[in-house]
């Protein structure tokens, strides 16, 4: 496994030469942690698009291809999206498609629908704009549960998806997640945590744990407020410790600390943000008592 240092080192050497084609920049050993339901390896630390997938429109597809690449060449894997406008997916769908960026992603996308007919004919345009089958179909925030989760099962035994699941963002819907949970043993959820979010912690994450299931974590910033809460304040000296030298990666290593966790979805528009936040992967993670203090830290701010 390559050490932080080293994946700095090679991350420096391709981001001085941003033209770079896609495949060209070095890869490295980005830390792991399997899918517990068939051993396959997932990086840690993931890219969320809502916000970067918002600017297509007005921006262009350029600065997204570049974020792409850079979680590849940074030796990240997973990235999440979800269907919105015609015009967005259209441009998610050739910045996905740019280089054969998309075959060497772990590609997470979601069924935000009403009624199974219209859940599948938006895979299937999913499908089509993206130009592979999705690793993982989530049906977002249990939105019309019943059905799209025939449709996702549907869609596997059709081999049109590797695995499905569902997501939740707010500790309101923990329960229900649960309740699905412990109804249908998903391949993976999907959850918001993290130092501040700490709900999941005692109710979704030990229950995942336990019955093999894949969790990815969302929220991990707050969507930006973490920042906002942050701001001005001096990181602990003792975040040293366990390898942390940002605000962003306090949040992270709290994160990743706990052994349920397959992969952090950092949603962000800035090459520099997410290597900040790919680094989080390497180095020590904090203890138990180290995370307590951490909670503590954040009840003052
Ligand atoms: N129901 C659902 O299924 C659901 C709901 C919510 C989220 N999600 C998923 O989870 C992902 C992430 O969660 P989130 O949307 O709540 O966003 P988040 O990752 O909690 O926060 C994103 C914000 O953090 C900033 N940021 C990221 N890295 C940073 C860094 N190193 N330093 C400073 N600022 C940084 C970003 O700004 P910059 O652009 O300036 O970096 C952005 O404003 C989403 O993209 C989505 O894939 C799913």
């Amino acid at each position: 496994m390559l050490s932080r240092r080293d994946f700095l080192i090679h991350v420096a050497a391709w981001t001085a030469v941003p033209s770079l084609p896609a495949r060209a920049a070095p890869r490295s050993a980005h830390p792991s942690r399997p899918i517990p339901k068939t051993g396959e390896p997932l990086p840690v630390v993931g890219l969320g698009t809502t916000k970067a997938v918002s600017q297509l429109a007005e921006r262009g597809t350029s600065e997204f291809k570049m974020l792409l690449r850079t979680l590849l060449d940074g030796g990240g894997k997973v990235v999440d999206t979800w269907p919105r406008s015609a015009t967005q997916d259209e441009l998610t769908g050739e910045a996905l498609q740019a280089g054969g960026l998309v075959q060497d992603m772990f590609l997470a996308t979601k069924v935000d629908a009403v009624g199974a007919e219209a859940g599948r004919a938006m895979l299937e345009r999913t499908r089509r704009l993206y130009g592979k089958r999705s690793d993982l179909i989530q049906v977002i925030s249990l939105r019309d549960l019943k059905t799209q989760w025939s449709v996702l099962k549907e869609w596997k035994d059709a081999d049109k998806a590797r695995y499905i699941g569902a997501t939740v963002s707010s500790d309101a819907d923990h329960e229900a997640m649960m309740d699905f949970i412990r109804g249908e043993r998903p391949d993976f959820i999907q959850v918001n945590y993290s130092v501040v979010e700490t709900q999941a912690e005692t109710g979704v994450l030990p229950l995942a744990a336990d019955l093999g299931i894949a969790v990815l974590i969302n929220r991990p910033f707050m969507n930006g407020g973490y920042f906002s809460r942050v701001r001005g304040v001096a990181l602990p000296d003792w975040a040293a410790e366990f390898d942390c030298h940002s605000w962003a990666q306090f949040s992270l290593k709290y994160i990743l600390a706990h052994p349920a966790v397959t992969c952090v979805l950092t949603e962000t528009t800035k090459p520099k943000h997410l290597l900040e936040n790919l680094g989080t992967a390497y180095g020590r993670l904090p203890d138990a008592e180290t995370k307590r203090r951490m909670r503590e830290v954040m009840q003052f701010i």
